[in-house]
């Protein structure tokens, strides 16, 4: 299927690394121009070094307004317009609300939930210049389904898919707005929560046995998904969350039930 996301513009935050990379590699090989967004600033320029001219990097810290508002404001200099927004900049966080510092709480709802209220905030008059366009939240299969101590995470995603609603609701219809809601994604985000763990190799070994297809997921897979939902093939779109998640949680015991044999 082409994508058909030539002569479209796409703007990426957290971009640098894991599914943000994978989305802004997918969106420049389908032919669009990509501006990658992120607070990592090595591994963001290697990126756009990488995929050539038709990306470059911006650092943003996504929790910054004047930070955001400059981004926009390079994404139409460098490239005249702005067509896909992707809100896929994201921080994991551990800890029930008795366990959680108010600043880790604070701190995950302005990277995961108000990060995605100040690029829509910035970019929605340049996407609307720019002809109408589509507005993709990654939000995470946290957002119907809970680990434990995790309640700042999985409050910031289930309030992303509100957001996803009123931003569908209230452009419609020259902007789109949806979210996707993955499972467990091997990348360095999840590394990362799994070697916080007395056995890292345990949680990753759950984190494959808990989807349908016995394995966790990859970056691209997830970035497929989003590509498809920014063309113009998911025109009759938005509004809704789409979990790719292999199956997670609808089995009895979520598939980590000790009568699941290997
Ligand atoms: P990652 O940690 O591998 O990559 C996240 C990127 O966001 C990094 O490049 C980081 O520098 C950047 N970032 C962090 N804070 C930022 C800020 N304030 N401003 C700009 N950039 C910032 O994470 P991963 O796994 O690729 O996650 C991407 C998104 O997918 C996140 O929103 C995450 O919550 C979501 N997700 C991930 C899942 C997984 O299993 N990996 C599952 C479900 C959702």
């Amino acid at each position: 299927m082409d994508l058909n996301l030539h002569r479209k513009v796409a703007l990426v935050t957290g971009a640098a690394n894991g599914i943000g990379s994978a989305i802004a590699r997918i969106l420049a090989e389908e032919g669009a121009h990509v501006l990658l967004a992120d607070v990592d600033a090595d591994a963001g320029p290697a990126l756009a070094a990488e995929l050539g001219g038709a990306a470059q990097f911006f650092r943003t810290d996504v929790t910054d307004s004047v930070e955001v508002g400059r981004l926009v404001r390079e994404c139409a200099r460098r490239f005249g317009g702005l067509h896909c927004l992707i809100n896929n900049a994201g921080i994991q966080s551990y800890g029930s609300v008795t366990e959680m510092s108010e600043a880790v709480w604070d701190r995950t709802l302005a990277v995961n939930l108000k990060g995605a209220f100040l690029a829509a905030h910035h970019a929605l008059p340049l996407i609307l210049r720019s002809g109408g366009g589509v507005i993709v939240n990654v939000a995470s299969v946290q957002a119907f389904l809970s680990e434990r101590r995790s309640a700042a995470y999985t409050a910031s995603k289930s309030a992303l898919l509100g957001l996803t609603r009123s931003l569908a609701i209230d452009y419609a219809p020259q902007v789109r707005c949806v979210a996707v809601c993955p499972g467990a994604i091997d990348t360095p985000m999840l590394r990362a929560s799994a070697a916080l763990a007395a056995d890292p190799e345990a949680v990753l070994a759950a984190c494959r046995r808990m989807h349908l297809a016995g394995r966790m997921g990859t970056a691209r897979e997830v970035a497929h998904l989003v590509a498809y939902l920014c063309s113009e093939h998911a025109a009759f779109i938005s509004g809704q969350a789409y979990r790719i998640d292999s199956g997670l949680g609808l089995e009895v015991g979520g598939g980590s039930g000790p009568v699941r044999p290997e």
